[in-house]
């Protein structure tokens, strides 16, 4: 998509904290404008998600490709049911997910046709979320429909956990932002589907597969790098890659290959201990430690991307955490992408 009709106005920088703020915030995109919103995951970017014209106005803002198609963000049950159209077995599934919102979980179903093709491009189906965010929940009741809401970001870019990553790569692109603080999770959701006869967990989340298998008392099979003949358009593009010259995904046992080099560093702060006891690294490099916890690397991991950006640009080396499991797994999920320079 070309350039040439995006927003050229300053974008405004409102306050979740402010009831005049986010009053403001729901009346822009009630008047069909673009306005980056805190979620529990990461800021998305929200317009009007039943209004072709303005989920337009995302895709341009984003740079995002057309055939990747966008969530759409309920503050209610009763707005869910109307955008899905449920199998007996989907509608089963749907009210066993659908319990545990809100929540960082996103649902794919069959759509119903008040959903525009602009929200799924040619496909039949429809992502829904309830975000567990009081301010965002509060906007859509506001706006009275649901809010397409990609992450806030530039396309291919890292996902935004802070009102100024937003403003990194979508300053004077987008209406306004809601600045609602760091998020607190800072993982975009588990997307999982649930329309076929098998459902599928298509992006890992901090929801884990074990935690949507006891919800449904079913098994989930894993689809998350289908490339050839992706069950979720998202995963053939390139995502969550940070604008430096070069960057590498490597596991602990390579560290001192560039442990002397100048390469900036990401790693856990033990393998930091284990590795600054051999020898340390050369002056002026820069070496980021996060924290051992999964949880609270999942919360750093974007914001850590993102300074590398404005850190002196030297080749990125981002290394594997060796804790395994749970919200591990979706971590590296998103460090292997970020380095993934092929889409
Ligand atoms: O946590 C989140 O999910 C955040 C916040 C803002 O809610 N949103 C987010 O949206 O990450 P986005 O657009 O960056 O990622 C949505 C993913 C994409 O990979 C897209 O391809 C997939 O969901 N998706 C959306 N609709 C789909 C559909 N009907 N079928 C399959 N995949 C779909
Ligand atoms: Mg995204």
């Amino acid at each position: 998509m070309h350039d040439n009709n995006i927003i050229k106005l300053p974008t405004i920088i409102l306050s979740a904290n402010k009831d005049g703020d986010i009053i403001l915030a729901a009346d822009i995109i009630k008047q069909g404008g673009v306005v980056a919103l805190p979620t529990e995951t990461v800021y998305g970017l929200a317009a009007k998600g039943l209004c072709a014209e303005s989920i337009k106005k995302i895709y341009q803002a984003k740079n995002r490709p057309q055939t990747n198609p966008v969530i759409l963000h309920v503050s209610s049950l009763e707005q869910a049911y109307k955008l899905v159209n449920l199998s007996d077995l989907a509608l089963r599934r749907f009210e066993k997910l659908s319990s545990l919102w809100p929540a960082a979980l996103t649902i794919i179903a069959k759509k119903s046709n008040i959903v525009p093709d602009e929200v799924s491009f040619g496909l039949d189906t429809v992502a829904l979320r309830m975000p567990n965010h009081e301010t965002t929940l509060k906007i859509i009741s506001l706006v009275n429909q649901p809010l397409a809401m990609p992450s806030a970001n530039l396309s291919t870019r890292p996902s935004p956990t802070s009102a100024s990553h937003v403003l990194s790569t979508l300053n004077n692109r987008i209406d306004a932002v809601l600045d609602g603080g760091e998020c607190s999770l800072g993982l975009e959701s588990s997307v999982v589907s649930i329309f076929d006869t098998q459902v599928y967990l298509l992006r890992l989340g901090t929801f884990s597969q074990q935690q949507i298998e006891d919800a449904l008392e079913e098994k989930v099979v894993l689809s998350l790098n289908n490339k050839a003949k992706p069950l979720s358009p998202g995963q053939s593009f390139l995502h969550y890659s940070p604008k430096v010259a070069e960057i590498k995904f490597i596991s602990f046992s390579e560290i001192m290959t560039y442990w002397q080099s100048d390469c900036s560093i990401l790693l856990t702060k033990s393998q930091y201990e284990l590795a600054a006891s051999l020898s340390e690294r050369p002056k002026d490099s820069i070496t980021l430690n996060m924290p051992d916890e999964a949880i609270d690397y999942a919360k750093k991991f974007y914001d850590a991307l993102y300074f590398f950006e404005s850190a002196p640009q030297k080749p990125l080396i981002l290394v594997e955490p060796e804790h395994k499991g749970g919200i591990w797994l979706a971590i590296k999920e998103r460090m292997s992408k970020a380095a993934d320079k092929c889409t």
